[in-house]
């Protein structure tokens, strides 16, 4: 086989290696959020978080209300309205129902304690609010999502009014080894909230519930990615089935 020929077998053949592992990590969940929708009953107020595996619970409420399952959905993005609406799912605000019977949403990083890092996404603001009035939050994620300590992959974002940004980034250096503003492709990212996001790249996050106290007290911050004591149950798509992680 001449040299050429079998260079562009083997890039096809990891291309499709990639597609694969794709597929299997949708498929997981896919898994996570379809158990997590049977905790849905009629007659709920739902908080629909944000995200990639939360677009497979929408697409799941989305035929269980086809199918004459009574529900009413909070989301937590514009996105995720956009696409709750297309899916026909009802809709309605905070501001209109205070007190939420349950939210699922994902996570960017899930430790032993079923302690998050949340906001990859940009929701993290709409989405914490969205948890502190929910009765029950329930996490869905494929097993990618679980590490050991938080911050391990994933850099903690923090969402920041404009005014002074430079400022809040300094005072947040000064905890944290490297703070960068967000950008999507080469535009500078802004939220839901018209807010900027500072993603926090520490080496290890060991007290948590401090840091999340910590930053939010700093001036310009609005709201950190820390979820600490907020999930009772986490839903995982593994490759040996679904696991239920409650926290004890
Ligand atoms: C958005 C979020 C998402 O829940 C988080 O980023 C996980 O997203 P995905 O399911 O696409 O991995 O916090 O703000």
């Amino acid at each position: 086989m001449s040299q050429s020929i079998f260079d562009t077998l083997s890039h096809l053949y990891s291309s499709l290696e990639i597609v694969n592992k794709n597929m299997d990590l949708e498929n997981l969940k896919q898994q996570a959020a379809t158990s997590a929708v049977d905790f849905v009953q009629s007659g709920m107020v739902i908080g629909l978080g944000s995200g990639s595996t939360v677009y497979h619970a929408l697409l799941e409420i989305g035929k269980r209300v086809q199918n004459g399952m009574d529900i009413l959905g909070i989301p937590t993005s514009l996105q995720t309205a956009r696409i709750a609406e297309s899916l026909g799912i009802p809709l309605s605000d905070l501001n209109c129902h205070r007190n939420l019977d349950l939210t699922i949403d994902g996570a960017d990083e899930i430790d032993t304690n079923l302690n998050l890092i949340k906001g990859l996404g940009g929701a993290l603001v709409r989405e914490k609010i969205t948890a502190e009035a929910s009765q029950q939050l329930i996490i869905i994620a494929d097993q990618s999502k679980i590490v050991p300590y938080l911050g391990q992959v994933s850099p903690l974002p923090v969402e920041v009014v404009k005014f002074g940004w430079k400022t809040t980034q300094d005072r947040i250096s000064q905890f944290c080894p490297r703070v960068e503003r967000r950008f999507e492709q080469s535009d500078v990212y802004i939220t839901d909230n018209g807010n900027y996001i500072l993603d926090c790249y520490f080496e290890k996050i060991t007290q948590a519930a401090k840091t999340e106290i910590e930053i939010n007290s700093l001036p310009g911050v609005v709201e950190n990615g820390l979820f600490i004591d907020r999930v009772k149950l986490a839903i995982i798509g593994t490759k040996n089935g679904i696991q239920h992680q409650y926290k004890s």
